[in-house]
């Protein structure tokens, strides 16, 4: 059988019946796009097919890259050069065309127990069949409870009550309304001002964007949210260039909150930061930097808030990066992870005063107004309950933290490379920072990606970071792969 979902969009679907290999399937159907006139066409090798081990789907190279709008993307680079993943498995990517790719990113830090992974693949197929959707809004489903009631059992003491979302982004938005109803909750209405920290990523919504600190997010967009205040960044090279575990120098910048205070009284509701912050390269907090910042936070009655969509399930060898890092936060973000991404679930862990304060402080009715469509949904709560469970029955905080010293003596071997700046790393996760080309800023690293992906290993990049967060089922194997494609590659790019 075969089926056609547009005309342009060529997807072929073979029944297990039907002969495996089709390497050279005519392309039926295929009229280029009126907007596709302008750009190159796509290689003109036939649609070579990659079979998907479980459900004998097989992928055929679709034509028409026009109408998807990539996020984050250089969409006309790719669009003229397109690497295409069809399917996934275990550690690896297979490209359109065949080609094994090493995922030394978990996809986008979020597959930490590796690709198709058959109980979570079944959790959802199972739950489509039962209940397909149901509202959570003045309703509820058991799975959602129990998706909850899951995740309150991995989050530190007291952090029981969780507030379901779709993504990193809404899970940081709704952290920070979270905080603002909760200061107004307890007679302190005047605490409206939000702090982030320089270099923090904490999504696209104009909450997340608006506190976090990376100018290139916010120069298209104009006005952010009003009220908004940053402490400094911790990246301090000069001092901490190369270390090993939490760097030495910087718990002192935690002590900007000080002056914030100083100059913005008692209107501060909540400070929000990433444990480690990902997204801008890979900065490690320095010795003592969270814990100050926690006794801040208590000795001004502000809310602190850890950004754990990275950092939680296992990336830094514990559930969370608070538990690795020994500071509790008040209210704790996570996403990618939660679901193995497998579907896209957020979530928000939430001090149980902070809860007891706005649910039981408010009149009857509504007591927090906010909330998604899809909070609790029936599939990516039973993804989560799954994911979970193998998070349990394989230790995958504990397989990343025996992993961990090989992984950083691996990432630590490439000091000395040219052009090797930095090196950080912490549980799974490491960033090599490049020094960047005379007035090329990323080009070095876009390099290196390119060149690693066609030796058929996935790294990220950001700027002329390269960031490594590697599924935490990794083995020595997969690891040894990763850093010699990459040391290749960044000698190449010299
Ligand atoms: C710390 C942090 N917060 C929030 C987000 C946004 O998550 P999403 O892309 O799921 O909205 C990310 C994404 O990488 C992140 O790293």
């Amino acid at each position: 059988m075969v089926l056609f979902y547009k005309k342009e969009l060529f997807w072929q679907i073979l029944l297990p019946t039907l002969p495996a290999a089709a390497e050279s399937a005519a392309q039926p159907g295929r009229s280029p796009s009126p907007s596709s006139a302008n750009r190159p066409s796509l290689p003109a090798h036939p649609p070579r097919q990659c079979r998907l081990a479980m459900n004998q789907i097989h992928v055929s190279r679709p034509n028409d890259l026009d109408a998807f709008w990539m996020p984050y993307s250089d969409n006309r680079y790719f669009k003229s050069h397109p690497r295409l993943l069809a399917r996934a498995e275990g550690m690896s990517y297979f490209t359109a065309d065949g080609q094994e790719v090493i995922d030394g990113t978990a996809g986008l830090w979020c597959c930490n127990a590796g690709h198709g992974r058959r109980e979570i693949t079944e959790a959802i197929q199972k739950q489509a069949a039962i209940m397909d959707f149901a509202p959570t809004f003045q309703l509820g489903h058991p799975i959602a409870f129990e998706a909850a009631s899951r995740v309150a059992e991995m989050t530190p003491a007291g952090l029981d009550r969780i507030f379901f979302t779709n993504s990193g982004s809404e899970s940081a938005d709704t952290a920070l309304k979270i905080a603002l109803a909760y200061q107004k909750a307890r007679g302190q209405s005047q605490r409206v001002r939000l702090v982030g920290r320089e270099r923090g990523y904490h999504g696209v919504g104009f909450g997340g964007m608006s506190v976090g600190g990376i100018g290139g997010n916010r120069k298209q967009f104009g006005a952010m949210l009003p009220y908004v205040d940053h402490l400094p960044h911790t990246h301090l090279p000069e001092q901490n260039a190369f270390a090993k575990g939490l760097p030495q120098h910087g718990a002192h910048l935690a002590d900007a909150l000080e002056n914030l205070v100083a100059l913005h009284g008692d209107t501060i509701a909540a400070v929000m930061v990433e444990p480690m912050a990902g997204s801008t390269g890979v900065l490690v907090p320095p010795v003592g930097y969270l814990q100050r910042l926690r006794e801040l936070c208590d000795k001004h009655g502000i809310l602190l808030i850890f950004d754990e969509v990275i950092t939680g399930f296992g990336r830094l060898g514990t559930n969370f990066g608070a538990e690795r890092l020994g500071v509790t936060p008040d209210i704790m973000t996570m996403a990618k992870g939660l679901t193995n991404a497998a579907v896209p679930m957020g979530a928000v862990a939430v001090n149980n005063a902070i809860y007891d304060t706005v649910v039981n402080g408010a009149p009857d009715g509504i007591e927090l107004f906010h909330g998604y469509t899809y909070s609790g949904h029936p599939l990516a709560a039973a993804a989560a309950i799954a994911t979970l469970a193998l998070h349990k029955s394989e230790d995958l905080p504990g397989r990343a933290a025996a992993m961990e010293p090989y992984f950083e003596e691996a990432a630590h071997s490439l000091r000395g490379l040219p052009n090797v700046i930095d090196i950080r790393s912490i549980g799974l996760v490491t960033g090599i920072e490049l020094s960047s080309r005379p007035g090329k800023p990323t080009a070095r690293a876009v390099d290196v990606f390119r060149d690693c992906f066609d030796k058929g290993v996935l790294i990220r990049t950001t700027g002329d970071i390269i960031a490594l967060s590697p599924p935490l089922i990794a083995e020595k194997s997969h690891i040894d792969r990763i850093f010699g494609t990459l040391s290749d590659a960044i000698k190449k790019a010299a």
